[in-house]
């Protein structure tokens, strides 16, 4: 069943109040749910009452507190019909269900793991708990009674404040909450069980004190330290940016070990992969610390963008996730550095959300239709998102975005409200149309931006001829041009940036050029020499930029750009040659030649004292064999790239073996582990460094020395890295694998990063390394970290591995999928995405991805995967 968005309408009834009692048990939890609805005016009075279950059986119906005639009902696992209902007096249902928590492996609803229930109920986890309108547009308050065994769970919580509690008979106690602010179902949470609690306490901008209330497991507070930090930084940026403050009396966030997703927004309770809470130095890495506080603040900032305001319908998916993703990287660059963080943006959106929207599951920002909505929290909706909300910033600039920002909120605050919603705050409060930029919310596929540059010194005329095309993405073969803000500088030989007396051809605020036809002629005046043209700068449009631009001008741009992330830019577009000439002649079975002088631009900024260390590890992180894949755009050899990828690698290694020596020795912490971005760049530095010299040494000793040497997570995890994906078969890597396992053999994020790092290794040996590690005692099939860490890595992360010529890859994801699939069809299903990327391998690996996708069409059970299957099959 496919649902449209042309299809909304509100619904018949109008649900006044929720009040839930919850019995828990781990088998047969008893939910009494009291819904007080009444007839939307001017609905029709005989239209029945339809409300959602998911492998629901009803076991009691009251209608205002009396059975109900067995005739005015019919109950199904998946719909309740109540008939003959008041026109439009208020009345009252008790509807009572049994459910299984401890069975509930897809971890959808309520369900029960390492002894603690908890919820997950975006986005239609809630009509696996009990029958209701489970739907974003049905707010309402709740009240919510939680009886339960006392000395197995002390811990009682859900929503918004705590009225009170005690004990009841038989050991058990409870435990009430109140939620004032009336939420939609997907924004409901319960938790119980036995946890340790860190705790805190943050007084708003209006003085009101709010109790903060971090829940790990035993033994694991002191590990929820930063957690706790990163919350109260959180909490205070939103009001000093976004004027935006708490709104109860307490602020929770639970960390759970087995969860499908990264975190949950519920109302006042927030719910966490504990992946995304728990660090400590001997632990997580920099990259860890940095998630977590990403994390953190994304779920936090929902509390505005997301639950004082939220979606109509799951097609505006974008309005909460796209907007609290542009929220979130706002606030990481405020507490970071802007430009690093820009890059690593960047970087993750041209890994992830070019592909999908080159490949069979593109989709627009806002999709007009969908099959499984689960399916749809992609990287399109949530980073693209963020670019589109990013771009009305630009267009309108701070104080106005501000404005719309704040008139949003204003207006829509307390509703369910569309991306049109949105979209006109910004109009009202700018008086610009932005109707032709709406369609970066409906048309799907990366736009191409062509620019030809033409300088003529006679007039001082800097001419460029623009074009803009939008690929054609399934269900959408013709496009529309866009609106495109194109930041750009020119740049002069001698570094400073010309300022034109005049711009004929299009519109330009600032340095921001507005692309919004096919093609525009762009007449710069007032130009005394040849630019080098800086195109795209801080990334101010999610395109595709094709400019032929000379070495010499990328040269000059990554040494004089004023803007970090076009100098990164550059030098990366000087690699990007290198990389992809080196894989076609892999390809053809060639000698790799390679011309090493792109490289002097990338040690020049590497060995640049006056830069920051995170921007110049960032330089010489190269493009990702993914990206080369994009780059090449088909008929694509994994091998090939890899084997072009590596004798770049080497290239560099031997040219800049000074720099990386000297680097590797004076990036060295001073003074203990600190997670800081700026101790976190020296150490990037460093590890790039010891990449590098590894790799020209071609020997294991220096890995394994920083192996030894490591006191923090960071360190430990890069040399086991580069051990293991260099010298896979080297006995110090054996030694360094085993060493880690039993040092870490209690941590379980540990292990994962254990298991994630072997899976990774590439090379036709990869499949059976992970089949045997399938087998190791700390394997766990039915924890979705740990099987993104084994499978996941493998499938997504380990170009040459999983792309074995022999489709052995394909075969064992297509097995993986459909056992994983008759457990938690939601983890299967992202799992299978991993084949976005088919048609582009060349056609004898292409052939064998096609077969072994055609096999999960045949088998798959449920509507998660067979949603993605067909998709991938036909797009
Ligand atoms: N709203 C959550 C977040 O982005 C993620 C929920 C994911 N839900 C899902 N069904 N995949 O913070
Ligand atoms: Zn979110």
């Amino acid at each position: 069943r496919i649902i449209h968005l042309a299809d909304y309408r509100p619904t018949d009834f109008v649900l006044e109040r929720v009040d839930l009692t919850f019995e828990l048990d781990p088998e047969a939890t008893k939910v009494e749910a009291r819904l007080i609805f009444h007839r939307r005016e001017g609905t029709d009075p005989a239209a029945p009452l339809v409300l959602d279950g998911d492998e629901l059986t009803l076991s009691g119906l009251l209608f205002d507190q009396m059975e109900m005639a067995r005739e005015r009902y019919t109950a199904t696992p998946d719909t309740l019909v109540v008939r003959d209902l008041p026109e439009s007096s208020p009345f009252e249902l008790t509807i009572t269900t049994v459910i299984n928590p401890q069975a509930n492996s897809q971890l959808m609803g309520l369900y029960r793991s390492s002894g603690i229930y908890c919820t997950q109920c975006e986005a239609e986890g809630f009509r696996r708990i009990t029958y209701f309108p489970d739907r974003p547009d049905v707010l309402a308050p709740y009240t919510v009674t939680i009886i339960a065994d006392k000395a197995a769970n002390p811990l009682l919580l859900s929503n918004g404040n705590y009225l009170g509690g005690g004990n009841f008979d038989e050991g058990r106690h409870f435990a009430a909450w109140f939620d004032p602010h009336p939420k939609p179902a997907y924004l409901f949470a319960l938790v119980a069980g036995d946890l340790g609690v860190v705790e805190d306490k943050f007084t708003t901008m209006s003085g009101r004190e709010v109790a903060l209330k971090i829940y790990v497991e035993h033994g694991k507070e002191p590990r929820a330290a930063y957690a706790m930090d990163a919350l109260k930084r959180s909490m205070k940026w939103d009001e000093e940016v976004f004027g935006r403050e708490y709104d109860l009396d307490i602020f929770m966030i639970v960390a759970v070990s087995d969860f499908n997703m990264g975190a949950m927004e519920n109302k006042g309770l927030n719910v966490f992969n504990d992946k995304y809470v728990l660090a400590d130095p001997e632990t997580a890495t920099d990259a860890d610390y940095a998630n977590i506080e990403a994390i953190i603040a994304h779920e936090y900032f929902h509390n505005w963008t997301g639950n004082r305001i939220t979606c109509r319908d799951w097609f505006q998916l974008c309005l909460k996730e796209g907007l609290t993703v542009f929220r979130d990287h706002e606030f990481s660059a405020d507490q970071r550095s802007r430009p690093v963080k820009r890059i690593a943006e960047v970087r993750h959106l041209r890994s992830e959300q070019f592909p999908e929207d080159a490949g069979p599951l593109a989709h627009p920002v806002r999709p007009d239709k969908y099959r499984e909505i689960n399916n749809f929290y992609t990287t399109t909706v949530y980073e693209k998102g963020s670019e589109v909300t990013r771009m009305i910033a630009t267009i309108l600039g701070r104080d106005l975005f501000k404005k719309g920002m704040d008139l949003y909120f204003e207006r829509h605050d307390g509703e369910a409200a569309t991306v049109e919603d949105f979209v006109r705050c910004f109009e009202a409060a700018s008086g610009r149309d932005l109707g032709q930029f709406s369609l970066w919310y409906n048309q799907a596929g990366t736009p191409h931006v062509s620019v030809a540059a033409a300088y003529d010194a006679a007039g001082k005329t800097l001419t460029l001829e623009i074009g803009q095309t939008v690929p054609p993405t399934p269900g959408q073969a013709d496009k529309k041009p866009m609106h495109i803000p194109l930041d750009l500088a020119l740049v002069l030989e001698d570094g400073t940036i010309a300022a034109p007396t005049s711009v004929e051809g299009a519109e330009m605020t600032g340095s921001v050029l507005h692309l919004k036809e096919a093609r525009h002629k762009v007449i710069f005046t007032g130009i005394p020499s040849r630019p080098a043209l800086s195109l795209n700068r801080s990334f101010s449009a999610p395109v595709v930029v094709r400019y032929d631009q000379k070495p010499a001008d990328l040269a000059l741009i990554a040494r004089h750009e004023t803007d970090l992330f076009s100098r990164w830019q550059a030098i990366t577009d000087l690699a990007l040659p290198a990389l992809k000439d080196a894989a076609r002649a892999a390809r053809k079975g060639e000698a790799i030649q390679i011309d090493v002088t792109f490289a002097d631009a990338l040690l020049a900024v590497a060995a640049d004292p006056a830069l920051e260390p995170a921007f110049r590890a960032q330089a010489l992180t190269l493009p990702s064999e993914a990206d080369i894949a994009r780059e090449l755009g088909g008929d694509n050899d994994p091998d090939a790239i890899h084997a072009g990828r590596e004798a770049v690698l080497t290239a560099i290694a031997r040219t800049g073996a000074e720099t990386f020596g000297s680097l590797y020795d004076t990036m060295t912490p001073d003074g203990g582990y600190s997670p800081d971005a700026a101790s976190a760049g020296r150490r990037a530095l460093r590890n790039a460094a010891l990449l590098y010299r590894t790799i020209a040494a071609d020997t294991p000793a220096l890995a394994a020395e920083a192996f030894a040497k490591a006191d923090n997570m960071t360190d430990l995890a890069q040399a086991l890295t580069v051990l293991a994906h260099r010298f896979p078969e080297a006995p110090e890597t054996h030694a360094a694998l085993a060493a880690f396992e039993a040092r870490f053999a209690e941590n379980a994020l540990v292990i994962d990063k254990w298991f994630q790092i072997q899976a990774t290794i590439p090379g036709d040996g990869a499949l059976a390394r992970v089949m045997r590690l399938k087998g190791n005692r700390h394997f766990n099939e039915n924890n979705p970290n740990r099987v993104r860490s084994l499978v996941g890595a493998f499938v997504f992360s380990n170009p040459t591995g999983f792309n074995r010529a022999d489709g052995a890859g394909y075969r064992f994801l297509s097995e993986e999928i459909l056992r994983i699939d008759a457990k938690n069809p939601q983890l299967a299903a992202r799992l299978l995405t991993s084949m976005r990327s088919w048609r582009q391998l060349e056609p004898a690996r292409a052939e064998l991805a096609r077969t072994a996708l055609v096999r999960v069409e045949r088998e798959v059970l449920s509507n998660d995967v067979r949603d993605i299957v067909d998709r991938t099959l036909k797009g």
